[in-house]
């Protein structure tokens, strides 16, 4: 078979894979196998597919269509989305039932694995009558262990359910423990996992279920609940009750959802990138090693997802990406001027290198060498334009990202940047020599976003800048979405 070589591809092309691919979870190459598999079994189309397990799609039973006529999973796709629902040690297993039949409602599969701990609340023939199937309790099963079952449990499916998860599962996710069905399910997985959390109150506060949730977010793990109210231990009450099962299904189902190829239509998005040149006099001027390379492959993500894109770059030697209105400027207070008019906007990505600090007073003529020697060079601090635009009243964009480039402390310098800059997120990056990402094509970024008093941290993987762009344009949709929703 001949080689597929995506480089290859055209720009338009490649940019709408890379955003499918980011959008679920893959990396382009096996976006690509996922597209060749399901055009040769004629399944479906290019912007809808998910991930297809083998086997022919179940037919809705009769008792499975729901008389709220609920939206089906499957209503734009005509194979059946696969979840695997785990269900862990806890009272609310029982209402764990009640899901199977909302995600089947929705038109879902579902193939249920009972913990040791859940069989002491629900039995396996409960979990295979409600759906159907087989229901699933032993890592060391021969009937289901021959081809390595627990392998097609975590990747034959769409989406992977946890509920209840138990404290303990939560914690065994976190640390990566593989000792029983579910978790070597869970830790074999490179589909998406959407836990509902349900416990004790005490349980859920407690600072060890505290850190295991924090690190479970950033490893992409969403979540869903717990709610507040009456636990089933008499005189308890507070946060820890699971989800209700609708609200699990409607999570399990915006989660299914195809990406749309196009989610920032109708945004209008505001980008800085590369350098400043601050001038010392006619001919010479102070900048920095800022390559604009971040920053525009950002403006070619937002422009490639359909949002209306202007990109305000500093003296770089890159052509402007397709779709964007590039203006360029030279120093930091020309970038401020081209921002102030270029808003309103919907997102104000502040990518840019912009110099902390320029000559006090420019020479009008060159500076000649004189015997006098090296002349002084007298600094003054250049506008913050990150912190001026996250700081207006009316005219702030809903979302403002600022840039760390930090050489040294990374992470707390960048939490301090948040806070004191006013902006929603900062993307992080380590800028030191030894990296090589100043002018390089590579970046390990982490994405600390705000909401409330509470600050979480996504430290990405080491990834081509323009893949950093694609998932943070996607990262972007995805909070528009939320907010829209
Ligand atoms: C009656 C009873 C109810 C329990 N309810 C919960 C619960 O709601 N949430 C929880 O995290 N653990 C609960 N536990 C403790 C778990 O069952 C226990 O941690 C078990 O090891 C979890 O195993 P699993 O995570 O493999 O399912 C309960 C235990 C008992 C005996």
């Amino acid at each position: 078979m001949a080689n597929l070589t995506i480089r290859k591809l055209d720009d338009a092309l490649k940019a709408e894979l890379r955003q499918r691919a980011a959008g679920n979870g893959r990396s382009m190459e096996d976006e690509v196998r996922v597209i060749l598999r399901d055009a040769v079994h004629q399944r479906h189309g290019f912007a809808t597919s998910l991930p297809q397990a083998g086997g022919a799609a179940a037919e809705p039973g009769p008792g499975d269509v729901s008389p709220e006529n609920q939206t089906a999973f499957v209503s734009d796709r005509p194979s059946t989305a696969r979840i695997t629902l785990i269900v862990g040690g806890g009272i609310a297993a029982y209402k764990a039932m009640d899901l199977i039949r909302r995600l089947k409602e929705r038109g879902a599969e579902v193939r249920v694995v009972l913990t040791k701990a859940a069989q002491h609340f629900v039995t396996p023939l409960t979990a295979s009558a409600l759906s159907h199937q087989r229901c699933y309790t032993d890592l060391f099963d021969p009937q289901s262990e021959f081809d390595a079952g627990h392998i097609r449990l975590a990747r034959d499916c769409d989406l992977i359910v946890v509920a209840p998860a138990t404290a303990d599962l939560m914690a065994k996710i976190a640390n990566g423990h593989a000792d029983d069905l579910a978790t070597a399910i869970l830790l074999a997985t490179n589909r998406q996992v959407l836990l509902a959390p349900a416990m004790n109150p005490l349980m859920w506060a407690n600072a060890a279920t505290r850190r295991n949730v924090d690190q479970l977010k950033r490893d992409g793990i969403v979540l869903v609940g717990p709610n507040a109210g009456e636990m089933a231990e008499r005189n308890e009450a507070g946060t820890g009750r699971m989800a209700e099962p609708v609200e699990i299904a409607a999570a399990a189902q915006a989660l299914l959802a195809p990406p749309s190829p196009r989610p920032l239509l109708g945004r209008r998005v505001l980008i800085t990138a590369g350098p400043t040149h601050e001038p010392i006099d006619p001919v010479r001027y102070i900048a920095n090693r800022s390559s604009g390379k971040q920053g525009y492959a950002i403006a070619a993500a937002a422009a490639a997802a359909g949002a209306e894109v202007v990109l305000i770059s500093g003296p770089v030697d890159l052509r402007a990406p397709d779709g964007v209105t590039l203006t360029r400027v030279e120093s930091a207070r020309d970038m401020l001027d081209a921002v102030e008019a270029a808003l309103p906007a919907d997102i104000a990505i502040f990518a840019a290198a912009v110099a902390d600090w320029r000559v006090a007073s420019e020479g009008g003529q060159k500076i000649k060498k004189g015997e006098g020697g090296p002349p002084p060079l007298q600094l003054t601090e250049n506008p913050d334009i990150l912190a001026t635009v996250a700081k207006l009243g009316d005219d702030r964009p809903p979302l403002v990202i600022g840039f760390a480039a930090e050489t040294e402390n990374l992470l707390a310098n960048a939490r301090s940047k948040l806070a004191r800059k006013g902006c929603d997120w900062i993307v992080a990056n380590d800028v030191s020599a030894a990296g090589g990402v100043m002018g390089g094509d590579r970046n390990t970024v982490h994405l600390l976003t705000k909401s409330a008093d509470t600050v979480d941290v996504e430290s990405w993987p080491l990834m081509t800048k323009d893949d950093v762009a694609t998932a943070l344009v996607a990262r972007i949709a995805r909070e528009l979405e939320v907010h829209q929703s």
